[in-house]
């Protein structure tokens, strides 16, 4: 279980774009990820080094508009040292780690960040770790392993489907539908499962339309029933849809609030009576979970 700070939506900012960087103070995102994987190319890698963290450092934490993330290169390129070596004396909130094949690749990361936080005065422990736990061909069968893995820096768990399909040498991960394909709905499941196990986010993958936004919202608020509790956004215009659609409404907080009465109403009972249905702990901890969640976003 990770202390991290809930999210709604996380923006990808190239991190070799000065103009996106621009763009970071105004977007409303509750977090922002600095990329320095593959929206960024090798030739530019040196720039995204150098602008990212320059960015970072002009507000120092608790100044920040947001939750600062950066994405590094995975551990098979052989970037990730230089990446975080020039990440982390900026004092990044968390890491997101794509390509993970479980969880000993976010334990190794975890060992990696001891030190740099060491090094630069940076609380021990305070830099929180995302990884993108679906990519690679293994790493939905190791996703189970998160519940039991200890990892304190873990903040949550998100998925990807562009990759993983790359990984298998799939031609396509939509069916003939236009859906995510059994393989990619059974990778999104399994961690979003994995999220909740661990006691961290669920943080849903990208939605590729970015000029869609009735179509994003009505995603979005599938995803949140299902469970998921945030998303991943690759553009300023995306990011009002999510944080609306993550949030409950009106009518869900009045609910909760109605659920959480009628147990107090009956002290000692595990189930009870409303509007004459019969509602129990789930439903409880549901309403609480709901409650929690108005509550981070100032909605209550
Ligand atoms: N962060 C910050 N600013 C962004 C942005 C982002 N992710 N995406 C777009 N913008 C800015 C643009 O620079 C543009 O600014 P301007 O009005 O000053 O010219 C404005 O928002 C409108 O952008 P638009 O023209 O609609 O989109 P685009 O064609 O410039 O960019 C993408 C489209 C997909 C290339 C862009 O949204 C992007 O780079 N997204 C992030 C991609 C990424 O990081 N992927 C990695 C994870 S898969
Ligand atoms: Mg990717």
């Amino acid at each position: 279980m990770s202390a991290a700070l809930p999210i709604r939506s996380m923006l990808f900012i190239p991190g070799d774009s000065e103009k996106k960087l621009g763009k970071v103070a105004e977007c409303g995102a509750d977090a922002v990820i600095f990329d320095l994987e593959d929206a960024v190319s090798p030739e530019n890698k040196p720039l995204a080094r150098k602008l990212v963290p320059e960015y970072m450092a002009l507000k120092p934490r608790g100044q920040r508009p947001m939750q600062y993330w950066v994405r590094v290169n995975p551990f098979d390129t052989g970037m990730t040292l230089e990446d975080l070596a020039a990440a982390v004396p900026a004092a990044p909130d968390g890491i997101m780690q794509p390509k993970t094949d479980g969880p000993d690749d976010v334990r190794r990361l975890s060992y990696y960040l001891d030190a740099l936080e060491a090094a630069h005065g940076i609380a021990p422990g305070s830099i929180k770790i995302l990884p993108v736990a679906t990519e690679t061909a293994v790493a939905p069968f190791r996703l189970g392993d998160f519940a039991t893995a200890g990892l304190e820096r873990l903040a949550g768990l998100t998925w990807g489907a562009e990759d993983l399909a790359a990984a298998i040498g799939a031609s396509t991960n939509r069916d003939a539908t236009g859906d995510w394909a059994f393989t990619y709905r059974m990778a999104r499941s399994l961690c979003l499962l994995a999220a909740h196990a661990s006691g961290v986010q669920a943080l849903d993958t990208l939605y590729v339309d970015f000029r869609d936004d009735a179509g994003l919202r009505e995603s979005c608020r599938a995803a949140r029933a299902e469970g998921f509790t945030g998303r991943i956004a690759i553009h300023p215009a995306q990011v009002a849809g999510i944080n609306a659609s993550f949030m409950p409404s009106a009518d869900e907080i009045a609910h909760a609030q109605r659920v959480l009465d009628a147990f107090a109403a009956s002290p000692g009972a595990g189930t009870v009576g409303l509007d004459g249905k019969m509602i129990d702990i789930p439903h409880q901890k549901q309403a609480l979970r709901v409650l929690a969640q108005a509550k981070a976003f100032g909605a209550i």
